[in-house]
């Protein structure tokens, strides 16, 4: 779907690139509008019945950051799933159909949520594999699993590598619980259309990470079964840095697969680079690249991907753009540099519309 951005210097309404792959990616320094422009992303999904699923790890979206007026616009259809308050409604330990497979999809679940706590929590190879057995043992002697009950046979296990790992999963124990139901996602996904916003804010870096991989391959996964390029949804993830984009992370699948199933992702960030992180490839993905003010470190390469040959230039408009202000790289040939540079329309120009 074509989403209205704002006006260009020569009053032109910028839009974001209508293709199936119409992921936006959003770059800028704080404070530049990075987060107010989702918003209006966001009305205008809810305007065409699209659902969208939010995934918060910034507070960006907590009930009292939301302007009043996009609120009530919203009214009934924005729903708040907050970690603190209640299990959120994902089955991690989910294995699908099961028919003649079961041994061969609990192996593959166990391998999953063993990597994602590895890359997460920084399990050695040996803590990585005890946590491995457990889920295993887990799984074929309960009811039902739960980290908690992962938790504790680690402890039992009395070897140093399981306590250490036990230790190093204590803040995901203590800090969410999931639902044991392996149909909660449906509802979001196919339901009437609404906004869901996973509230994640209030935990820890690691466990924000593990919990989004979980509700994040949660989604792929439903999506493969029965999404479909026609039911669109938007999927909003405002601050990357809080988010793991290694190669083989869920996030990186629904970049380079997701539009097969209609997934269109708003992702925002900072930085496009730093210390310990890289998001060039997924500025790659991004049919639609939207530049607010960059940090002082960025200006050379964001003037640079947005023209080689005229990158002094851009480094004098980046320098100088204020806050609702950006330049719209939708790789378009033909799009000359005064309708780049957008002013953002304000909430209440959108909510007009
Ligand atoms: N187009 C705009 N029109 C009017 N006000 C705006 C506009 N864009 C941003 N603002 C205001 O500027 C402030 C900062 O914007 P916003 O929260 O979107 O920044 P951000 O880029 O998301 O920053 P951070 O990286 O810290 O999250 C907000 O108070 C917002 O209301
Ligand atoms: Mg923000």
């Amino acid at each position: 779907m074509r989403k209205i951005f704002g006006i260009s210097k020569t009053k032109k309404e910028i839009s974001s690139f209508d293709t199936p792959n119409s992921h936006i990616l959003i770059t800028g320094k704080s404070g530049t509008g990075k987060t107010y422009t989702i918003l209006n992303l966001i009305v205008q999904a809810v305007a065409n019945n699209i659902p969208v699923v939010i995934i918060d790890t910034g507070n960006s979206f907590a009930n009292n950051q939301i302007p009043v007026n996009v609120k009530s616009f919203m009214k009934d259809k924005l729903l708040i799933y907050d970690v603190a308050d209640k299990p959120l409604p994902i089955n991690p330990f989910f294995i699908g159909n099961i028919e003649g497979k079961k041994n061969q999809k609990i192996i593959e679940m166990a391998n999953r949520i063993s990597d994602i706590l590895k890359g997460c929590l920084k399990l050695g190879m040996q803590q990585r594999n005890e946590v491995y057995e457990s889920i295993v043992y887990v799984f074929n002697s309960n009811d039902s699993i739960t980290f908690q009950k992962v938790f504790d046979r680690l402890e039992e296990m009395k070897k140093s590598p399981a306590k250490t790992a036990a230790e190093k999963l204590l803040p995901l124990i203590t800090g969410v619980s999931f639902s044991d139901k392996n149909d909660s996602l449906d509802y979001v996904l196919y339901g009437n259309p609404k906004v869901h916003i996973f509230q994640l804010s209030r935990l820890s870096d690691e466990v924000k990470k593990i919990v989004s991989d979980i509700i994040l391959f949660s989604l792929m996964d439903k999506l493969r079964q029965n999404g479909s390029i026609e039911k669109n949804f938007v999927l909003v993830l405002d601050e990357l840095r809080n988010i793991n984009c290694g190669n083989s992370a869920p996030l990186t699948k629904i970049l380079t697969e997701g539009r097969k199933f209609g997934v269109e992702c708003i992702c925002a960030t900072q930085f496009i680079r730093s210390k310990n992180t890289d998001f060039i490839s997924i500025l790659e993905q991004a049919a639609t690249r939207v530049f607010f003010k960059p940090n002082d470190s960025e200006i050379k390469l964001v003037a640079k991907h947005l023209s080689n040959i005229l990158r002094e230039d851009w480094k004098s408009i980046l320098k100088t753009m204020p806050r609702g202000y950006c330049i719209i790289d939708r790789g378009l040939i033909a799009d000359c540099k005064e309708d780049m540079a957008v002013k953002v329309y304000k909430n209440e120009e959108i909510l007009n519309k």
